[in-house]
């Protein structure tokens, strides 16, 4: 070999010792140490939590990827294998649908990659290590409460709207709702306008998950804003003016309520409407400030994912991290770590979401 091509040649070698060196500074391997999948790009709510990892990862030494599965188990499990490939340690995941999820966590399993399921649990599969969420229940008796505290006299018209049926978290909500709504339909205070198996089940104080199943089915919107706003039109058509008037409504989410608030709003025979939400998503927000949307259920994702990375962290020093209980997801009890949730209305809106430092105030008008 002659001088020139061994120059060059060592040239290339310190070039690549160089490259492999600098990319080991941020750990042991070369790829993340911490893979984190999400639903979807879609919803606000998914892309909050996004904004929110990578502020709280700001200036930290660890590495990260975020991938989103744009509501797919498909391309959800494709992203948990492209991780895997990246050699992650860590896998932090929000599965679209928690039954489907269940083979994207034993892929993970497989190759000794610790599973932290994050806001929805991933049912029928011991490939979970541990849970990080909301109190889901508690969120659905905000909702319900907040009818409640709204209602006055009897025969007022409830129109029941629930989550996808492939979320677990859709019967936690549901079931919270029902807590507190139930009582008050089986009184009188509220009459169901929307769905028959409701109806069959209204003196039912507990349903099982089986029951609960035939009423989401019915009332589902399948956290699709286009679905949502389909539903609340076909109801809306398929009742008199008497079913009407001023009307109740239970809407799972943010995203959601802001289609079916718009649609009972559009229509002559509705003179007011009280409807929940959950997420304070930016735009519900502004709907509430507004008046158009009545309440939310505000639930700070800098909590959920201080605790998620900090269960990575602790996973990735060796240590157990600390839970708080668990949750059964049909095969394992599932340690637990849960976060409270706070009610918000244009009566606290300001101090709840502002004053916390979550918004800003120029994100908003009429804000005072
Ligand atoms: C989450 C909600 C979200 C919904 C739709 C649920 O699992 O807990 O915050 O609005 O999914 O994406």
């Amino acid at each position: 070999m002659n001088k020139k091509w061994s120059a060059l040649l060592m040239t290339m070698v310190m070039i690549l010792v160089a490259f492999v060196g600098c990319s080991s500074e941020n750990g042991d391997s070369a790829g993340p140490e911490i893979g984190i999948v999400l639903p979807t790009r879609d919803e606000p709510r998914w892309v909050q939590d996004e904004t929110r990892f990578k502020e709280a990862l700001e200036g930290t030494d660890y590495s990260v990827e975020i991938l989103f599965s744009q509501g797919s188990s498909a391309t959800e499990l494709q992203n948990v294998e492209s991780l895997l490939t990246k050699g992650i340690e860590v896998l932090i995941i929000c599965p679209h649908d928690g039954d489907a999820a269940a083979a994207a966590a034993e892929a993970a399993k497989k190759e000794g990659v610790t599973v932290i399921s994050y806001d929805r649990l991933i049912t029928g599969t011991d490939a979970v290590d541990y849970y990080v969420t909301f109190d889901s229940v508690a969120v659905g008796e905000a909702q319900g409460q907040y009818l409640v505290d709204q209602a006055s006299g009897t025969e007022n018209p409830l129109y029941l709207y629930a989550g996808a049926a492939s979320d677990n978290n859709a019967f936690l909500f549901f079931e919270g709702a029902w807590n507190v709504l139930q009582p008050k339909i089986a009184d009188g205070t509220f009459v169901i306008k929307n769905s028959e198996e409701a109806i069959a089940l209204q003196e039912k104080a507990v349903l099982t998950r089986e029951e609960m199943g035939k009423i989401l089915n019915q009332v589902t919107t399948n956290w699709d804003f286009n679905e949502a706003k389909n539903k609340a039109e076909s109801h809306l058509t398929a009742v008199g003016a008497a079913d009407k008037g001023d009307v109740f409504i239970l809407a799972p989410n943010d995203g959601t309520a802001r289609s079916i608030a718009d649609t009972f709003a559009s229509d002559s025979d509705v003179s007011s409407y009280v409807i929940t939400g959950q997420d304070a998503e930016k735009a519900s927000i502004q709907y509430i400030i507004d008046g158009i949307q009545s309440m939310t259920v505000f639930k700070d994702v800098r909590s959920l994912v201080t605790d998620s990375i900090g269960m990575a962290l602790a996973v990735l020093d060796g240590q157990s991290p600390s839970t708080t209980g668990s949750y059964n997801n049909g095969v394992k009890d599932v340690a637990a770590k849960q976060t409270e949730v706070i009610v918000v209305n244009q009566g606290n809106v300001k101090s709840a979401l502002i004053d916390s430092g979550y918004y800003e105030a120029s994100e908003f008008t009429g804000l005072e």
